[in-house]
């Protein structure tokens, strides 16, 4: 039996998401982190990554502003730590002194990396179209980096790696069963 949902919440369906967690930096290079569930890969050739954020949030302004993110993928061991930059503005907020989440250069951007994530995508900030009441940014993938062990052959070491979902409700998991590979 099937049971009929709320179409205004529609997108419970699609959790669990990995959860990411985005840096931007200000005009004074001050960095800014914000959680986003609603994140994608969108074209291999040129390399492009799309992000879906709320005009209301304080991290539009500045990737407008500044035209670069970097996308930080998360252990579910940073759990608190993304709640609270999901759950808080950088308006008034400084994030890296509340959660303790420290910062590491990046490889082609002013805008660093969190280096308690396991892995980096740098991206140059190539479009923007409001969509709805949200605005997806696509940024191309300039620069990519990961922990020496989180990555065998381009597979992730489950195993090693936990990588942080968010389920909806102030809810997270994790995924930690050891990878199974279909030949
Ligand atoms: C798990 C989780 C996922 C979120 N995903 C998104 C998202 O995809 N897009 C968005 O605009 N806001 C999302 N948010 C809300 C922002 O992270 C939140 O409003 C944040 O405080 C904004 O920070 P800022 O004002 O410093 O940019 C999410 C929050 C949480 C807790």
């Amino acid at each position: 039996m099937k049971i009929n949902g709320s179409i205004e919440k529609y997108y419970h369906y699609a959790f669990p998401m990995q959860t990411v967690l985005v840096t931007s930096n200000d005009e004074k290079n001050n960095t800014n982190i914000i959680t986003l569930a609603w994140h994608t890969p969108i074209s291999r050739n040129p390399p492009l990554y799309g992000i879906s954020i709320s005009p209301k949030r304080y991290s539009y302004t500045l990737i407008k502003k500044n035209k670069e993110f970097v996308i930080n993928f998360m252990p579910y061991s940073e759990v608190e730590a993304a709640d609270y930059c999901g759950t808080h503005s950088g308006k008034n907020t400084d994030k890296l002194c509340q959660t303790g989440l420290t910062l590491k250069p990046s490889q082609k951007l002013k805008t660093p990396l969190i280096k308690e994530g396991y892995a980096h995508l740098e991206c140059k900030l190539v479009k923007t179209t409001p969509i709805g009441d949200h605005t997806l940014f696509v940024g191309e993938v300039v620069a990519v980096s990961a922990e020496e062990n989180a990555f065998e052959n381009h597979l992730l070491r489950t195993d090693l790696i936990h990588p942080l979902y968010y389920i909806g409700q102030n809810a997270y998991t994790t995924l930690d069963r050891v990878k199974r590979k279909i030949f």
